[in-house]
């Protein structure tokens, strides 16, 4: 074969590769564009059997009483979106976790300590149009074999369920290791929250920003 032609065949060849390749590549840029959902954990034995009547999103406040909860509070915030980035907006955000004395509400946890009567224990709320949600709690605290940890669930009608956990960053995770070693560092890290100052809402608050993608169609 010429060289010319040779030249000129392989030009060819490269350019007929490039045009056989091009729907795989738009279609794994496709898939690529969609977020991954936050990973799921186990919902755990301390889901409220009840859910108490007053359930908004202040857990630091308990209606008719007039104490508050002990701990140190912590804004609770972030959107909630689809694969495809879209927020959703009316989606249904639970949270529920132990008072600053370890005891889960509204169950038998088996806890031998007083319960913070002024903590409530479980909120729940309702994203906004811009897909926002936000609670007021307290920073979660360590219970015999487990890290600290925020138990949530969202759901959406247009989305798959999710119930999982928020994990503050550099709380160790030890007393969890048997329970985390099912969980890969990306997923441990998109479980993990950066507590920061809140000052600018109240003296001493601390503020953490939890993003929540949920499976969907697109
Ligand atoms: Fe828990």
């Amino acid at each position: 074969m010429p060289k010319a032609v040779s030249h000129a065949r392989r030009r060819v060849l490269a350019a007929m590769a490039l045009f056989s390749a091009l729907p795989w590549v738009v279609v794994s840029d496709a898939l690529a564009d969609n977020l991954k959902p936050t990973p799921s954990q186990p919902e755990g034995p301390f889901y409220p059997r009840t859910l108490p009547e007053d359930r908004d999103a202040d857990l630091l406040i308990v209606a008719g009483r007039s104490g508050r909860a002990e701990g140190t509070p912590l804004y609770l915030e972030g959107t909630v979106r689809s694969i495809a980035g879209t927020p959703l907006s009316g989606a249904r955000i639970e949270i529920w976790q132990c008072d600053a004395h370890g005891r889960y509400h509204y169950v038998n946890d088996g806890g031998s300590a007083p319960p913070d009567e002024n903590f409530q224990g479980y909120g729940e709320t309702d994203t906004d149009a811009d897909g926002r949600y936000k609670f007021r709690t307290i920073r979660p605290v360590a219970y015999t074999g487990r890290a600290p940890h925020i138990h949530l669930k969202a759901k959406h009608p247009d989305a798959r369920p999710l119930t999982t956990q928020i994990y503050a960053a550099g709380d160790p995770l030890d007393a969890d290791a048997g329970f985390m070693r099912f969980y890969g560092q990306e997923s441990r890290d998109r479980l993990t929250v950066v507590l920061t100052p809140a000052t600018d809402a109240e003296p001493g608050a601390l503020r953490a920003r939890f993003d929540i993608v949920l499976a969907t169609e697109r």
